[in-house]
């Protein structure tokens, strides 16, 4: 019987062979179980006769068994390890990664070529009250200039600066910088404004970054050259004429609007550069700017006799719009991951 269990043991092709004939010999219903069950029935005598050859074979089956598992178990390893080959070469699977929206990279680009021109980062509330927004910037109660803003109020609030509001301009940071600061002053300030108005170039939320430089002894010149050399660094060409044009705000005194020379490309695309008035080019509308108005230098806490400065206001998305191209402003807030990802903004 030991030489048959053991030859058919070796014969085991696989694990669940073996185990139909482990069953077999060992199992409760087993042969070799059988056989030991048989021992207890016998006379003391007849079992010390019988019982260590029994013994002997329930152990050897037991150890032929214990082998040969070891050995299938060692076979389908190899055999694994011989089909799961790992190919390191294989490139990685690429996984989608955000990137800075056009507006962020814009006011970055922004915060670094002021930088380098001295001027540091300054904020203010986009919740600010009637005084800072309007008062302070020489637009008192009832002034027309007001009607101009479409301005978002909160109903039912009058805390000792006036009403509540969303921002619908930078300009009132100008005057927290300098109640602040106090001068000499240099910097920019970029955030969200609001006013309610909305079409394909007006957004109710957009972006301005406001200009301030207050010190002694500061004349328009500076803002000229101020703007060219911020022009010139953002749009990375020399190319850029600028034309002053006299215009209105109540917090500058003169205030200038600055226009940039475009010609039209062969798509009929406007692209920056030259003079608006050669032949096929035109003018195109770009910040508002001017001489900081004296009362809003009083009003800030700051002598207008000894201290004078300039400002300006532009619009970050239309900066954006301007150098990548970009022509529906309202779909810098869709968040339509395609939309970046045909300007190249996104992996
Ligand atoms: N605050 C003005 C606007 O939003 C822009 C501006 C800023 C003009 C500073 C002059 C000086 O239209």
């Amino acid at each position: 019987m030991k030489s048959d269990a053991l030859a058919r043991i070796a014969a085991a092709a696989d694990p669940n062979a073996l185990e139909a004939l482990r069953v077999e010999f060992l199992g409760k219903q087993g042969s070799i179980s059988a056989l030991l069950k048989t021992l207890g029935k016998m006379s003391p005598e007849e079992r010390q006769e019988k019982a260590p050859a029994i013994q002997a074979l329930r152990q050897g089956v037991a150890d032929a068994l214990a082998a040969k598992k070891a050995a299938l178990d060692a076979a389908e390893l190899e055999a694994r390890l011989a089909t799961e080959t790992l190919d390191l070469t294989l490139p990685a699977p690429e996984t989608p990664r955000g990137t800075v929206h056009p507006v962020s990279q814009v006011m970055d680009e922004l915060a670094e070529i002021f930088a380098d021109l001295g001027f540091a980062v300054a904020t203010g509330p986009e919740v600010e009250d009637d005084w800072y927004n309007f008062t302070a910037l020489n637009m008192p109660e009832s002034h027309p200039a007001r009607a101009m803003h479409d301005t978002f109020y909160f109903p039912d609030t009058a805390p000792k600066g006036g009403r509540m509001l969303l921002r619908t301009h930078t300009s009132p940071v100008q005057v927290r910088t300098m109640m602040t600061d106090g001068a000499p002053v240099r910097i920019i300030a970029p955030g969200r404004v609001y006013r309610s108005d909305s079409d394909a170039t007006h957004t109710p939320m957009f972006h301005q970054v406001e200009g301030l430089v207050i010190d002694k002894d500061i004349h328009l010149g500076h803002l000229k050259w101020t703007l060219e050399t911020f022009l010139k660094a953002f749009f990375q060409t020399d190319d850029i004429v600028l034309r002053l044009r006299p215009s209105y705000f109540p917090f500058t005194e003169p205030s200038v609007e600055v226009d940039v020379g475009f010609a039209i490309d062969d798509k009929g695309k406007r692209v920056l550069g030259g003079s608006g008035d050669e032949p096929g080019h035109g003018w195109m509308e770009l910040l508002g700017s001017g001489m900081v108005n004296r009362r809003v230098i009083e009003m800030s806490g700051l002598d207008p006799d000894q201290y004078q400065g300039f400002a300006f206001g532009v619009g970050v998305d239309r900066l954006a719009m301007l150098k990548y191209g970009m022509d529906d402003l309202r779909a810098f807030f869709d968040g339509d991951v395609r939309w970046l990802q045909h300007y190249g903004f996104s992996a």
